[in-house]
Formats: structure tokens, C-alpha cells, sequence
């Protein structure tokens, strides 16, 4: 070999030597701002042993190819400040540091340099200065939360108008004042928008081009004194309590209201300077203690709603037993473990589901304080709202939305007396879909639902699926592990084979579920029918060779016989994904939702179609719902079900 060859062969050697290294060196990084991290902010969390984070065993530190892709750490007691290193971690996706509220100094300019990062949230922290422009720089950021610091008073900040992935924005308290710019609410994936409790002024416009996924905007308590609609009202919720615009007396815009529901007891109400104190009170105690974070609530002083609770309603024991006709036998339409559920009147007309809880199964008062603040932050068309609560005369009871067309368990049983056609299935698992995919990904904190069956999805007005009973969900990355172990949660049959082996409840958990459901929905069968779990047999039975996988026998009579199941092979794939033994192997939930979206797509059908608009309908409408005449869909009579429910024999069935 002549000296010639051999040279490029040593720069070749030595490029790949480099990258070699510099690969290596990039994890180390990684290690090393991990390392200055843990000290500046004096974490303290026990299972953060030896020196590598990405080992799987540091909680809140979650890894891909040996790099830090996510930290998350809410509520974690961290102190001090964020360092400019926190820029390093280049390949981080999501950074969440909420309710760290001695998180201080100002929000380093390095965080512009996180060019991967999807999910920024720092609620409840006490960063303050300046929200820095770099945060503008983030082409991928779809999540941003920057809440409750003490950030100095600024314009709603430009840069916002350029972030084209974002869905949710977040900044509630962050001392925002001036106009929105139209502008920003055409970004094209944009759906929540909080920004209640700034000085945002002028006028509300939303441009003629606002994104059509729009699902909230709250500006609660801001300055704005106008509001320019267009020629079509815009269907979403838009909330403009508390602002100029609706201090004139007399004011009957439904965007005046509070979210949900009007506070229609002035009794209610509380001085402002109590509220603000009880707020000042209840930030200083946010992460005071992570094993309770609720720890200082003192139920007895609990007349003034806490900032977190503005949404809903807090009802008298008087008015709720006044809209169930005094909790009377004719009203109650479920009843279980938890103690029975009755359906109401309010003065307004509108209807709700009470679920009253029964001496043996109340909660603590801060068990029940957390899960109404829980509840209280969920907000989807998918997702069963709540709408209020009351906790009085020693009464803990939640009140619901009422969803009018029963449980998806009882219209797959036949019960119900609707009868679901092929197309209004996958559109059932669609909406499901999108309600748990909201849950997990999109609610604040997120949430594992933790008990996903076909007797908590709800059958809206028209149809849709609702999501219900958060009694045991827990927010995802629960610090408070002793409670994760001490009962068996969910429902046999939809559970998580891995949940026996690992004791952890994980998103993957619900997404197991649904695959459940999905075989629910395709079979008619319950979860476990004469001693036969589906999910054996269906596997056991698949055979892609054949025509419907050779299912055919499997397949519920109601819709076996009609008309071709156009998408059944793809959907019965998608549910054996989701039935993946190792949670790792099944796909998020938002791929869930993606997947029978292209099903509906492939059948000619679309997946946003308003079922109420007859020329995009008629498909659902006419062929796909039946009523059978023998039965009433009202007297459905397990709405609120949960696992511990026991169906109520429903002696006075209307012929
Ligand atoms: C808002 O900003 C001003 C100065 O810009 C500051 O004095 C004030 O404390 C801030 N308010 C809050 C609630 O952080
Ligand atoms: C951001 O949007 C682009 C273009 O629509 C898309 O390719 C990309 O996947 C999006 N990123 C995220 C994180 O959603
Ligand atoms: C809005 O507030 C800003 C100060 O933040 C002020 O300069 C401006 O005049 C106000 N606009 C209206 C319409 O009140
Ligand atoms: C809205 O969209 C239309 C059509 O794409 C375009 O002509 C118009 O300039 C847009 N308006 C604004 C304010 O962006
Ligand atoms: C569902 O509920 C609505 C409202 O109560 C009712 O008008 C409708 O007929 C119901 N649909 C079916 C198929 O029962």
C-alpha cells in the first residue's frame, strides 16, 4: 500500500474514531449537567443511585439510545436556581418542573437551545424576571405551561404567533397584559388556551382564520372590554367571566359565564380579599409536602372556592337534594359500592348525574378535595365533565354532567335497546380514544385513567363516546408510591398483565384496556364470558390468511350478518396492538387515535363529521342506530358505574 491509500484510510479511521467519541461524549453531557442539576437544585429523591440516570432506575428521568429524552419532576420539592446547563440536554423532548414553588431567578435563555422539546411545563414555580423570547425558538413545543410564577408584567409575547405545532397553551397568573394578537389563534394545531388571571385588555378577536381545533379559550378575570365575533359564533367554549366585557349588569352571554356552569348562588361567593388570601395561603402551601399535597385543607373553612376549584360548583346539600326531588327512589339510576347515583334538575333546566357516597366509602376531606381538583381540570368532549360538588353535613357528593343515552356496556348487551351498526363502532372507539389520549397527553396534570371498560363509556345526545368515572385515577407520575400497592384497582378482565408483575399502573395500562374494549366492540362478548378471557380466544383464533382473520364466529350476531365490515382487519390489528403483553410494545394513545382515523378514512367516512349535520351523517344516523321498541334508552341504569358498581335490577321497566 503506497502512501497515498493510506492516508484517506487515516483520516476514514480516524472520522470514525471521533464520532466514536463524540458520541460517547454527548451521553456523557448528558450525565454531567444531570450531575449539576441534582446538586443546584438539591434533589433528594431516593432511587437516584449510582452514576448513570439513564440505568432506568432514576424516576422522572426517561432515556432513549443512552440520551436524556425527559425529565419530569413535578412537585418534587426542588430549591434553588435553574442553571444555564439545563440548555445541554439536546435531545430532551419534555421538561416538567411544576409545583416547585422554590424554584426561583429567572428562566435561563438556555432553555431556546432545547430544539426537541414537545412539553414544557413549570406551573407553580416561583421563577420570576423575564419569560424569556428563546422560549419562541422551540419549533416543536405542542405543550406549554408556564402558570402561577411571578414573572414580570409583559405583552402577550410575539413569539407566540410562531409556534405552529402548539395545541396547548397554558399561562394562567403570568402577569400578561396588552391585546392578543388575532393572529395567534390561527395556529394551525392550537385547541387549549388558558390565559385567566392576566391584564389581557382591548379586544377579543379571534381572526378570521382560527384554527378549527379550537376547543377552549378561558380568559377569565383579564381586562377585555370587547369581543368581535364573526358572522358564525364559534362553537368551542370561550370564557370571559370576570372581565369588562361582562360586568354590565344584565349580561346574558353564554361566554360570560364561568366555565361550566353559572354560580347562581351569590351565597357562594366569596369577598375578594378572602379569596386572595386563601389564594396566597394555598401557593405557599402547593408543594409543601409531596406526600400530601392537599395537607393543609381544612375542609370546615372551605366556603371560598380555592383557585383550582372556580370552575365548578360548589353545591348546598339543600340545592341537590331539592333537584332530586329529596334523593327520591324515582331518581336513583345506579347504585354500587360507592353509595348511589341520582340523576337531577338544575333551576336552569339542565340535567346533571349526582354520585352521592355512602357512610363506609367517603374519603378523607383532602382525598376528596384532590380528586375534585383533579376532576376539575379535565376538559374534552370525550371526557364526562364535572360540573360540581358539595361536601356539607358530612355529604361528599360529585356532580356530573348527565349523559343521556346510558353506558356503551348496556347498548353492546342489548340492554340499552340501541343497537350500534359496524361504522358507529370504530366511531364509539374513536371518540374513547380521544377522550383517553386527552387524558393522558393533554390534561394537566395527566391522568391514568386506571379503570377503562365498556360500562364507563358514556353515550352522548348524539351518540358519542364520553369517558367517565375518574374515581380511581390517579395523576400520572404519582410521587406518593405507598398508595400505588395497597389495593387492586381496575376491573378483571381489562387489566394490564403487566400491572401483577410490576404493581405499577403506567398510561400503557389504559391503552391495554382498550384493546379490551375493542374486542368488546367487535364481539359483543364481556371481557370474560363463561370462564373464556376474549383476549385468548381472539388471539388463539386469528388466522390472516383468512378472510376476517377467520373471526368470523366470534363476531357479535348484531353486526355479522349485515352488511361487509369494511376496516374490520385493521381494527382487530389495532386492538392486538394494544394487547401487547409488554406496555412497551403497544402503541400511546394519540397513535390510537391517528390508526382509526385512517380506518374511518379508508372506509370513506370522516372522523370530524358532526353527527348532528344530516349531509355527513346520514351513514350513522340511518343505518347504523336502531332502536329496539321494547326498551327505553332512558331507563338505562348504570350510568356512573364504576368497578365496584353493582347493577341495579330495574324492577319498573316501561313497556
Ligand atoms: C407583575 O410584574 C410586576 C413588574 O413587572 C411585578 O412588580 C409584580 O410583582 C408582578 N406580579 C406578580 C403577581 O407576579
Ligand atoms: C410539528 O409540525 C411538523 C409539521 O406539521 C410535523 O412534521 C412535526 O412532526 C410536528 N412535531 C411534533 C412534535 O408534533
Ligand atoms: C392595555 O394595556 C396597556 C398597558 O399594558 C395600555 O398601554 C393600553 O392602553 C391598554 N389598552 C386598552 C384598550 O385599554
Ligand atoms: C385568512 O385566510 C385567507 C384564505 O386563506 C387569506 O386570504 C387571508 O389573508 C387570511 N387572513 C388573515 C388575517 O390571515
Ligand atoms: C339519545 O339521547 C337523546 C337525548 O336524550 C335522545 O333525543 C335520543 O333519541 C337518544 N338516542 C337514541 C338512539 O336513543
Amino acid at each position: 500500500m503506497d502512501n497515498k491509500l493510506k492516508l484517506p484510510l487515516l483520516v476514514l479511521l480516524l472520522n470514525c474514531f471521533l464520532f466514536l467519541a463524540l458520541s460517547q461524549t454527548a451521553s456523557n453531557d448528558d450525565v454531567e449537567a444531570l450531575n449539576s442539576l441534582k446538586d443546584s437544585l438539591q434533589i433528594n429523591i431516593p432511587s437516584w443511585v449510582g452514576s448513570d440516570p439513564c440505568s432506568g432506575s432514576w424516576e422522572g428521568i426517561t432515556c432513549k439510545n443512552s440520551r436524556v429524552v425527559s425529565i419530569s419532576l413535578p412537585n418534587t420539592g426542588l430549591k434553588g436556581q435553574l442553571s444555564q446547563n439545563i440548555g445541554s440536554f439536546s435531545e430532551l423532548d419534555t421538561l416538567d418542573l411544576s409545583y416547585n414553588k422554590d424554584l426561583t431567578g429567572p428562566l435561563p435563555a438556555e432553555i431556546g437551545n432545547l430544539k426537541k422539546l414537545t412539553k414544557l411545563s413549570l406551573v407553580g414555580c416561583g421563577f420570576n424576571g423575564q419569560i424569556p423570547d428563546e422560549i419562541g425558538s422551540l419549533p416543536q413545543l405542542v405543550f406549554l405551561d408556564l402558570s402561577s410564577n411571578a414573572f414580570d408584567s409583559t405583552d402577550f409575547p410575539q413569539w407566540l404567533l410562531t409556534m405552529k405545532n402548539l395545541t396547548t397553551l397554558r399561562m394562567q397568573e403570568a402577569n400578561l397584559s396588552g391585546q392578543i394578537p388575532a393572529g395567534f389563534f390561527s395556529l394551525p394545531s392550537l385547541q387549549y388556551v388558558v390565559l385567566s388571571e392576566n391584564q389581557l385588555n382591548g379586544t377579543l378577536n379571534l381572526g378570521p382564520n382560527y384554527s378549527k381545533k379550537l376547543q377552549l379559550i378561558d380568559l377569565h378575570s383579564n381586562s377585555i372590554g370587547d369581543f368581535t365575533q364573526q358572522n358564525q359564533p364559534p362553537s368551542f367554549t370561550i370564557v370571559l367571566e370576570s372581565n369588562p366585557i361582562c360586568y354590565e349588569t344584565g349580561t346574558t352571554e353564554s361566554f360570560c359565564k364561568p366555565l361550566q356552569i353559572s354560580d347562581e348562588n351569590p351565597q357562594n361567593k366569596c369577598p375578594a380579599s378572602g379569596v386572595y388570601a386563601f389564594r396566597q395561603k394555598l401557593r405557599a402551601e402547593r408543594a409543601i409536602s409531596r406526600n400530601n399535597p392537599f395537607g393543609n385543607w381544612d375542609p370546615s373553612k372551605s366556603n371560598c372556592g380555592t383557585p383550582e376549584l372556580k370552575a365548578v360548583k360548589q353545591f348546598s346539600f339543600k340545592e341537590l337534594k331539592k333537584c332530586t326531588n329529596n334523593f327520591s327512589p324515582a331518581n336513583d339510576v345506579g347504585s354500587g359500592g360507592y353509595g348511589k347515583v341520582y340523576k337531577g334538575t338544575l333551576p336552569s333546566g339542565q340535567l346533571i348525574a349526582i354520585k352521592r357516597a355512602q357512610k363506609e366509602s367517603k374519603q378523607g376531606g383532602l382525598e376528596f378535595k384532590a380528586e375534585i381538583e383533579l376532576l376539575s381540570r379535565v376538559h374534552h368532549k370525550n371526557v364526562v365533565s364535572l360540573v360540581g360538588f358539595c361536601f356539607e353535613e358530612g355529604e361528599q357528593m360529585l356532580v356530573y354532567e348527565f349523559v343521556p343515552n346510558g353506558t356503551l356496556k348496556d347498548t353492546i348487551t342489548g340492554k340499552s335497546g340501541i343497537r350500534f351498526g359496524w361504522h358507529r363502532r370504530i366511531k364509539v372507539a374513536l371518540g374513547a380514544a380521544s377522550g383517553l389520549a386527552y387524558l393522558h397527553e393533554h390534561a394537566d396534570p395527566p391522568i391514568i385513567h386506571r379503570d377503562i371498560k365498556s360500562n364507563n363509556i358514556l353515550l352522548d345526545e348524539k351518540l358519542d363516546a364520553k369517558v367517565a368515572d375518574f374515581g380511581l385515577s390517579k395523576p400520572i407520575l404519582d410521587y406518593d408510591k405507598d398508595h400505588v400497592t395497597t389495593q387492586v384497582k381496575g376491573t378483571m378482565g381489562y387489566l394490564d398483565p403487566e400491572y401483577y408483575i410490576s404493581q405499577q399502573v403506567t398510561e400503557k395500562s389504559d391503552v391495554y384496556s382498550f384493546g379490551v374494549l375493542m374486542l368488546e366492540l367487535i364481539t359483543g362478548r364481556k371481557p370474560i364470558d363463561r370462564g373464556k378471557y376474549i383476549v385468548k380466544v381472539v388471539r388463539n383464533s386469528i388466522d390472516k390468511t383468512k378472510d376476517m382473520y377467520g373471526l368470523h364466529e366470534l363476531i357479535d350476531r348484531a353486526i355479522r350478518d349485515g352488511s361487509a365490515l369494511n376496516g374490520f382487519e385493521k381494527f382487530v390489528d389495532l386492538a392486538m396492538m394494544c394487547l401487547e403483553e409488554s406496555g412497551a410494545d403497544r402503541p400511546p394513545m394519540s397513535d390510537v387515535v391517528k390508526e382509526i382515523e385512517i380506518i374511518l378514512h379508508s372506509i370513506g367516512l370522516d372522523p370530524a363529521a358532526d353527527q348532528s349535520e344530516p349531509s355527513t351523517s346520514s351513514s350513522f344516523q340511518h343505518n347504523e342506530v336502531s332502536l329496539e321498541s321494547s326498551h327505553q334508552p332512558y331507563s338505562s341504569e348504570s350510568l356512573y358505574s364504576s368497578s365496584e358498581y353493582i347493577q341495579k335490577h330495574h324492577e319498573h321497566e316501561p313497556r
